[in-house]
């Protein structure tokens, strides 16, 4: 067993990979033949970048259902995408509500802003799987609650929250809703007019199985935010402030044309396969994997065990074992890759009892197989076994 000389990937939930083929190659060529900066001068390479990454705003509008591809405002990332939310949604003396499954993208932010004394938070508890405390939050908004924020699946555990719930309560007591859906866009499906959500931060690189530097956040119509960044659109250029339509109020600077492509093909390979399809093989591979795991002696698991109230995200602790030493045995003696220790989401570890030392972290992603699983058992039993002589 111990040959190391495979590499198997189960670390789809900080960023998937393999990609599908047509991600390469079209960022590939986008790097190679196009070389226009989108929405600058008027060349035909320049209107051929502008093009493209139309396309990639309205395929990602298509996927979420937004009416108006203006509304898709193109970030570095989730993280890029939920500070250009944050910040831009937040008036001094503002209260916000945050989930205990948070991520720091999400966590540090509110500190800072907390900190300055510009907003005051209330966080939401979490139980042991990760469900938010709805009666608590029902009675934690104040007159100036302005936002709530929800992680939608969370990066931990894949405790799913009930968002169409909580969206409800939040607008019935006249608060904004900031979806973080770095682990559900490309999962779940997500239609940002039946929720109805106000903001929706995405990343291009997990779920939606595009290329790193790629996200976004989706602005409700009418919904306006104080831009975070400043600079160029290649609009309005004798302004000296950003332009007021959208999406160049919250865009400035080049955006990343070869990363757009990948992208849409990230999101064509999940339309064309079907979200449904990717979710059934995700929630088989992970029951399978679930009870597998389960057998295995000095094995703790996290997270709800019921595939309908999660995303293939799975997190365990070995008795008698250190997290990271155990990944660095997976990595170094069987190939397998995984994550191990807080997830940069130290309260979502308080909720489910494994602060400080954290969890290990499985998440198969589209192209994970039963054997991938049955071989990361086997290599689990082994390190048992060892460890008992
Ligand atoms: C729930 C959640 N939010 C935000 C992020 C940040 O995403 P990105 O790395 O794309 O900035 C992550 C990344 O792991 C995440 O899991």
């Amino acid at each position: 067993m111990s040959e190391g000389n495979l590499n198997l990937y189960f670390d789809n939930a900080a960023t998937s990979w393999p990609k599908p083929e047509p991600v390469y190659g079209a960022a590939e060529i986008c790097l190679r033949r196009m070389g226009g900066n989108p929405g600058r001068t008027g060349s035909t390479r320049t209107i051929d970048a502008e093009r493209l990454v139309y396309r990639a705003r309205a395929c990602l509008a298509r996927l979420f259902h937004a009416t108006e591809p203006s509304r898709i405002v193109f970030a570095l990332n989730a993280t890029d995408a939920l500070n250009m939310a944050i910040k831009g949604i937040v008036n001094p003396g503002d209260h916000l509500l945050y989930t205990a499954m948070e991520h720091n993208s999400v966590l540090r932010p509110l500190g800072g802003l907390s900190r300055a004394g510009l907003i005051s938070t209330t966080m939401i508890p979490c139980s042991g799987d990760g469900d938010p405390d709805l009666s608590f939050m029902k009675r934690s908004f104040k007159p100036r609650t302005r936002l709530l924020i929800v992680n939608h699946a969370s990066n931990v555990c894949g405790c799913i929250a009930p968002i169409e719930e909580m969206i409800e309560i939040a607008h019935r007591h006249g608060a904004h809703v900031l979806i973080d859906a770095a682990q559900s866009a490309g999962v779940l499906p997500i239609d940002v007019q039946s929720l109805p959500v106000d903001l929706l931060a995405f990343t291009g690189h997990k779920g939606l199985l595009g290329p790193a530097g790629t996200g976004g956040l989706y602005v409700r119509p009418g919904l306006d935010l104080k831009p975070w960044r400043e600079g160029g659109t290649g609009s309005y250029s004798e302004m000296d402030q950003q332009p007021p339509s959208m999406p160049e109020r919250l865009e400035a600077g080049t955006l990343n044309s070869p990363g757009l492509a990948g992208l849409i093909e990230g999101v064509n390979f999940i339309e064309k396969t079907g979200l449904e399809q990717i979710r059934n093989h995700e929630m088989k591979i992970y029951t399978y994997l679930r009870a597998k795991l389960a057998q295995i002696p000095g094995i703790k698991l996290y997270g709800p065990a019921e595939p309908s109230r999660c995303t293939a995200v799975l997190s365990f602790t070995m008795e008698d074992i250190d997290c990271g030493e155990l990944g660095y045995i997976l990595e170094s003696s069987y190939g397998i890759l995984c994550r191990t220790g807080l997830h940069c989401a130290p309260l979502a570890h308080q909720a489910l009892g494994t602060f400080p030392q954290g969890t290990v972290r499985l998440s198969p992603g589209f192209f994970t197989r039963k054997e991938d699983v049955d071989y990361l058992c086997a290599a689990l039993e082994e390190i048992t076994a060892l460890r008992s002589c």
